[in-house]
């Protein structure tokens, strides 16, 4: 039996503290009607820093973690602006989402850094997803794999075989974030596949072990089809995640897989 597929919520920057706090509570509600009707997807929300406190108390003893979208390195000092992955622990998280498309794109994150970040995560017992993914024109001239090659070179070259062992995927085609594109399922498993193969090439069976999800407009009505493919065992959701109905309607999708 394949393990219960992994829903994420990725809120950019959106939703005051209080907006947090109440799609929390009424998440909460929802899920407690649910109980009993069949095994959920493993869910986690990413909300901004200001809300993971808040959103990490409303959450207790619900089962949905709470992550954040982004850490700096170190763990406390001189650097204004930045939060560290002891922080976000501290303030209720246990998963954070690292080299995001839109963190390289407007904060210059490279390969580099995104892996030093991931080992970061790690070493405060933070579970990274660290997506990667290709833009448009890359797509058009068939460099996904190039693409790939690059940013899972990195970071296998960065990151020990046991980090992998806690370590999850997403695979974002830039071209789909926001767009309401997105590649044909039976594609998004090639590439998921692919990535796989690329963490098997260097550490054996522990990639079978790395979970991959797929994020680029997920929605209700189109996440059943990319969670029945082989390779893919997740989504990362933007936009039709800030709706209290729409992902719970996708955790259900989950619960009948
Ligand atoms: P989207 O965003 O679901 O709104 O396309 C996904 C993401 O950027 O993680």
């Amino acid at each position: 039996m394949r393990p219960r597929p992994l829903l994420v919520a990725n809120w950019k920057m959106h939703k005051t503290v209080e907006e947090t706090r109440a799609f929390g509570r009424e998440l909460a509600r929802r899920l407690e009607e649910l109980a009993g009707a069949g095994p959920l997807p493993e869910m986690v929300v990413c909300p901004t820093f200001p809300g993971l406190w808040p959103l990490s108390r409303t959450m207790v003893g619900t089962g949905v973690a709470v992550g954040a979208q982004n850490l700096d390195l170190g763990r406390e000092g001189a650097m204004t602006g930045a939060v560290s992955g002891y922080l976000i622990a501290e303030a209720g998280a246990a998963w954070v989402i690292v080299g995001h498309s839109e963190r390289r794109q407007h904060f210059g994150e490279t390969d580099a850094l995104v892996a030093e970040k991931v080992a970061a995560a790690r070493d405060v017992r933070l579970t990274p997803i660290v997506c990667v993914g290709e833009n448009e024109d890359e797509y058009r001239r068939g460099e996904t794999g190039a693409v790939l090659d690059r940013q899972i070179g990195a970071l296998l070259d960065r990151l020990s075989g046991e980090m992998w062992s806690e370590l999850v995927v997403a695979y974002e085609p830039i071209w789909a974030i926001g767009t309401g594109r997105v590649p044909s399922p039976e594609e998004a498993d090639r590439t998921a596949a692919g990535i796989r193969d690329r963490i098997r090439d260097r550490h054996g069976a522990v990639a079978d072990g790395v979970r991959i999800l797929y994020g680029g407009s997920v929605s209700p009505k189109n996440i059943e089809q990319f969670w029945r493919q082989p390779a893919i065992d997740g989504a990362l959701v933007g936009g039709a995640s800030l709706s209290v109905s729409d992902f719970v309607a996708m955790a259900m999708v989950g619960m009948n897989l």
